[in-house]
């Protein structure tokens, strides 16, 4: 079949498959390769010509029938998904991959085998500098000892600004269970102030002195989220060094799992484990080590939802929401815009030393209009970027960011039904008033409303005679 350029459609998909990051290697029923892309070529550290054409296990003499996975697929016709790789390529360097292997059919036959390879060296190299690092701030390394929120927690209860009554109540419970060791959920929507309430807590707490360790679920690749979290031990399948994880540079201190609905629900199911327990298994290791670790979680989905969705395990859910805090979103506060305003203004003059002092009144009001979706966060951004611009001693609307200015017409200011009526009531009373030479008779009869009717509307409206 040919397409309407000069390509015929597997050169296309040939040129897509090149230009893609995921090794494609896909073999007949024999297990001869028919299609191997450049990326499966670096990946194995072979040329492409050397592959085609040949059986798996003639270019590959490490691999029996038993151990290559398209060669199994093949036999059993079953895919195997996500299945981690490590091995030493033809050039000698040592090659992490996450491979899944589906049989390909045509016609309800099965025709051939496909293998797609994603290569998680440079990231899985990545993520073991992040546990080293943690591991070295932990040890109180000060050449790297930073003001870092992942691994040292800043802010205090005091830093919690608030006027809002629920919010305040719900202050003073997390510095209430700051004092034991339960689970703590904390649900909000983005930019409302978890990790602020989640360092809180952890400096208020009697092991302020200890670690406090964050991760965000979402940040890492699944397949490499269960290593970072458990440690791995030397000789495991994954070939890899003997290393703590999370968890165990936690000890005595808060692990703070940020965004936890994100992580694989099996994995989930292994971290309930370890919380009921308190001992960590390291991947691939069999001894169990004691962990002493406050667990801080929090997600900025409704937990319901997740549960329907299968996002979070609900016995997890049950495990990890001991004590739940719920943190409204920045619309359902209004009054706490003016003051944290005012708290951002402060902040970023001493940051930029300005001298800005005030915030124009159309700007407050639009502030108390607007229904802030990315909350606080989106709040301070507003008056930073403001302050960056700003030349006098008052923002005005003019120094917003663009998006409030676009967002203010379309969703914040809601419209009034009573004052667009009343705007066209007045539009139409003057228009038939000029039309009859500012006649009241004829303009009531025009109208036909009685006079005194339209006298009053007109004096309502302030329009003349
Ligand atoms: N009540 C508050 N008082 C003062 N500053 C606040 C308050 N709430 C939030 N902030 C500010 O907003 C920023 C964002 O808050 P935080 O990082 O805790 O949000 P989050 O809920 O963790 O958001 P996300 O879900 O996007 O991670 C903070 O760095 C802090 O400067
Ligand atoms: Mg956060």
């Amino acid at each position: 079949m040919s397409t309407r350029g000069t390509q015929t459609t597997p050169d296309l998909l040939h040129a897509v498959f090149d230009t893609i990051d995921e090794g494609i290697h896909v073999v007949d029923l024999n297990g001869k390769t028919i299609y191997y892309n450049k990326v499966a070529a670096q990946l194995d550290g072979v040329d492409a010509s050397e592959v085609i054409n040949r059986h798996v296990l003639d270019v590959f003499p490490s691999l029996t029938e038993a151990t290559s996975t398209l060669l199994q697929v093949i036999k059993s016709g079953s895919p195997i998904y996500y299945q981690k790789q490590q091995f030493t390529n033809v050039r000698g360097v040592i090659i992490d991959t996450v491979n899944t292997t589906i049989p390909i059919y045509q016609d309800h036959k099965m025709v051939g085998a496909v293998e797609i390879s994603k290569n998680l060296s440079e990231i899985k190299k990545l993520s073991e500098r992040l546990v080293e690092l943690q591991e070295r701030v932990n040890k109180n390394d000060t050449s790297i000892k930073r003001q870092n929120s992942a691994t040292s927690a800043m802010f205090h209860f005091e830093d919690i600004i608030t006027q809002n009554e629920p919010l305040k109540r719900l202050k003073q419970t997390a510095v209430k269970v700051s004092k034991t060791t339960s689970p703590i959920l904390i649900y909000g929507e983005t930019g409302t102030g978890k990790e602020l309430f989640v360092q809180s807590i952890h400096n208020a707490s009697l092991r302020q002195h200890g670690p406090f360790i964050a991760q965000n679920c979402a940040a890492i690749p699944a397949s490499l989220l269960e290593s970072i979290l458990f440690g791995t031990s030397k000789g495991s399948f994954t070939g890899a060094t003997e290393r703590p994880g999370l968890f165990e540079l936690a000890h005595n201190g808060t692990l703070f799992l940020d965004e936890i609905n994100s992580m694989p629900i099996d994995l989930q199911a292994k971290l309930l484990r370890v919380i009921e327990d308190g001992i960590v298994r390291r991947v691939g290791g069999t001894k169990g080590i004691q962990c002493n670790v406050r667990i801080i979680t929090a997600m900025n989905e409704l937990p319901t939802q997740c549960i329907k969705k299968e996002k979070l395990r609900q016995d997890l859910f049950y495990r990890i929401s001991v004590v739940t805090l719920n943190i409204p979103p920045l619309r359902e506060r209004k009054e706490d815009i003016n003051i944290l305003s005012n708290h951002f203004l402060i902040k970023y003059n001493e940051k930029f030393h300005k001298n800005v002092f005030s915030i124009d009144h159309s700007v407050r009001s639009f502030f108390e209009q607007y229904n802030w979706p990315g909350n606080v966060r989106e709040l301070e951004h507003a008056i930073e970027s403001a302050m960056n611009i700003v030349d006098g001693n008052t923002i005005t609307k003019d120094h917003l960011p663009l998006h409030l200015h676009t967002s203010h017409l379309d969703k914040s200011e809601p419209i009034s039904f009573r004052n667009e009526v009343e705007k066209f009531e007045k539009n139409l009373i003057e228009i038939t008033l000029h039309k009859y030479n500012r006649n009241i008779l004829q303009t009531a009869k025009s109208l036909n409303i009685p006079r005194q009717t339209l006298q009053y509307k007109m004096k309502k409206y302030q329009l003349s005679k």
